[in-house]
């Protein structure tokens, strides 16, 4: 979490919602009343400070830029806009929550925010209730102005609060892993929407797969439409996975059912493969300039353990592709020696040639 150094708990709930710790201080003296008969609590918590106020009326009608600029004027008549981060949070009761109007100012780069959602402003109103009513709340309901509620826990005792919880619906858009390198870190991912797909083609993809198979061994051209139309077969039928680093997409990998691709499913079957029950591996690049660093391998793993228990895996490479056959070998696929395809291609060079290929095989 942003300004604070200690781990957190957080998690995912078995309902799928997403939880996370909160960094509050358990002293009740952080919190103060602003005076006897004030509906304004300020609530001091680490690296930012919020005055929650339950009098909504002051806003009513007002826009957010309005909003925006009487917040500011009221930080300012507090001091509170010389803390490093502050906020004012309008609370309203609805049904059996809450809803929030919250504004962020930060000091240091001169930011004022109407937020669409606010973690610590929802923490510093459950904080705020808490101790108005002297007891623990559980999973009570904050509406953001984004229109998803947060949910807010705190735990309170005579001798302070004992802990603050947010909770709320996540939806995934992509699993991977972050692989810590001693050089450079990346994410392994497996592309799980449309939209993602659409976003990794326009911001790279097509791109490196291109440039990937315009060279050797392969010398092949793509057109963008082309390639797009074969990961929107991929996406479908199997299992697209993606490398990325800061600069963008760095690898690629996709597995899917042999079934659909029905020329090496026909070939596959003089060998006894079963083309319902095998995964055939359809591509696999890393971009040139990162290759030998161990991310083809990672790649393909995460791509395998993506795939059933007890399926068989076939992958097809250039006879002449000896990175390839011996990276698939490493990975324990055996070579299936009878198996061969020559396919007949125009390289990039506008020479058509007819390339052999070989086929290795892999039972999960
Ligand atoms: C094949 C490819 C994906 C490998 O990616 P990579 O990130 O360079 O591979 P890794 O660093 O993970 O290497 C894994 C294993 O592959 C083999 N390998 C990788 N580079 C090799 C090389 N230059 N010579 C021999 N074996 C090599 C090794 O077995 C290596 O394991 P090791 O490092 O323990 O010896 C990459 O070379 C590539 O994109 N090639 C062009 C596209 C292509 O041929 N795709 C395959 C289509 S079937």
């Amino acid at each position: 979490m942003s300004g604070v150094e200690k781990r957190l708990k957080a998690g995912v709930t078995k309902d799928g919602e997403a939880f996370g710790q909160m960094p509050i201080f358990s002293d009740f003296s952080k919190i103060k009343k602003e005076s006897q008969d004030s509906e304004n609590y300020i609530v001091g918590m680490e690296g930012i400070t919020h005055m929650v106020t339950f009098d909504t009326k002051q806003i009513e009608g007002y826009s957010e830029e309005e909003i925006k600029n009487k917040s500011i004027q009221m930080l300012k008549s507090r001091g509170l806009d010389q803390e490093p981060a502050a906020g004012i949070i309008y609370a309203k009761k609805t049904g059996d929550g809450w809803k929030i109007d919250p504004v962020v100012y930060v000091k240091a780069i001169d930011t004022l925010f109407y937020e669409t959602a606010c973690g610590s402003g929802t923490t510093a109103l459950g904080l705020a209730l808490a101790l108005k009513d002297k007891k623990s709340i559980r999973g009570v309901p904050i509406l953001q102005p984004s229109g998803l509620p947060i949910k807010i826990s705190v735990e309170y005792t005579e001798e302070g609060f004992g802990g603050a919880q947010i909770q709320g619906p996540v939806e995934v858009i992509a699993t991977g892993t972050l692989e810590e390198n001693a050089d450079f870190d990346y994410i392994v991912e497996q592309v799980k929407s449309k939209k993602q797909l659409t976003s990794l083609l326009q911001n790279g993809l097509v791109k490196l797969y291109q440039q990937v198979f315009s060279d050797a061994p392969y010398f092949e051209e793509f057109t963008d439409e082309e390639v797009i139309a074969y990961y929107d077969n991929y996406f479908k039928n199997g299992l697209v996975s993606v490398a990325r680093n800061e600069r963008g997409i760095i690898g690629f990998a996709v597995t899917i059912a042999l079934s659909a691709e029905p020329e090496i499913a026909e070939l596959s079957k003089k060998f006894g493969i079963d083309p319902e029950k095998t995964s055939y591996f359809a591509e696999l690049g890393i971009t040139k300039e990162l290759r030998g660093r161990g991310m083809g391998e990672r790649i393909c793993q995460e791509q395998l353990e993506g795939l059933l228990k007890g399926c068989t895996v076939l992958v097809r490479t250039a006879a002449d592709n000896f990175i390839a056959q011996t990276l698939y070998k490493k990975l324990g696929f055996q070579e299936i020696i009878e198996m061969k395809q020559d396919v007949f291609q125009t390289r990039i060079d506008g020479a058509a040639q007819t390339d052999r290929r070989v086929f290795l095989v892999k039972k999960l």
